[in-house]
């Protein structure tokens, strides 16, 4: 499974790359007011951080304008996903820019058949929101599950990407249904490592080290 860090904030993307965990970066219009960066800018360094897709998304609301932005995105770098909401003009959207090439996140995505209307879009990924559908008392991995069930029933190409990840759960469950990505803030990520058993251990072996007196280097 893929690990995309969802964030616009640079030493957070750098930190992660230097662990070698960074597949790719999916921010939002909310993620870059909250950055305080320059769209464009910041999209294009991150774009110099990671080789991998970079989702950069729409604001327009109708198809000629999400062309005009995808456009302009797009030229920053070969590795710009251009990500749309899950609309009638979205997906007008992403079947041209698909058909031309740019790879398309499906973003907004709250039900199997909004899923199912992506894959037949020719999405390159789709967003289904998982903490977000359980913010409102709903399952938002059983979300997962149906997506995976019928983009295999048909052999649909395009990729879950796992969205709105909140925590190590999260991460754990889209695993075993097989997502192929999911994106996260990187404290969810790092907090992937932490065992208090393996911390235990560590002390432990530490602490019977001491005894020998010896050092390795
Ligand atoms: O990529 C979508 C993600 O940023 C939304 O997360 O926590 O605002 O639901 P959240």
């Amino acid at each position: 499974m893929k690990f995309f860090a969802d964030t616009a904030e640079i030493d957070e993307i750098k930190d992660l790359a230097a662990t070698g965990l960074l597949d790719g970066v999916t921010t939002n219009p909310s993620l870059i007011a909250k950055s305080g960066r320059d769209f464009m800018e910041v999209t294009k360094e991150i774009c110099g951080i990671t080789d991998g897709p970079v989702s950069a998304e729409v604001v327009a609301l109708d198809h000629a304008t999400m062309m005009k932005e995808a456009d302009k995105l797009r030229a920053i770098a070969e590795t710009v996903c251009i990500k749309v909401p899950l609309t009638i003009d979205g997906l007008k959207t992403c079947k041209a820019l698909t058909e031309d090439g740019t790879m398309v996140n499906v973003t907004l995505c709250f039900s199997a058949n909004q899923a199912l209307l992506a894959a037949k879009a020719g999405a390159s990924f789709i967003s289904p929101f998982v903490g977000r559908h359980d913010d409102n008392g709903t399952n938002g991995m059983e979300l997962i599950e149906d997506i995976r069930l019928i983009y295999d029933n048909y052999g649909f190409e395009t990729e879950i990407l796992v969205a709105s990840v909140r925590h190590v759960t999260h991460v754990l469950e889209s695993a075993r249904i097989g997502a192929d990505v999911m994106t996260a803030p990187p404290k969810v990520i790092k907090s992937l490592f932490n065992h208090v058993l393996t911390e235990k251990g560590i002390a432990g072996f530490l602490a019977d080290w001491e005894k020998t007196g010896q050092s390795i280097l």
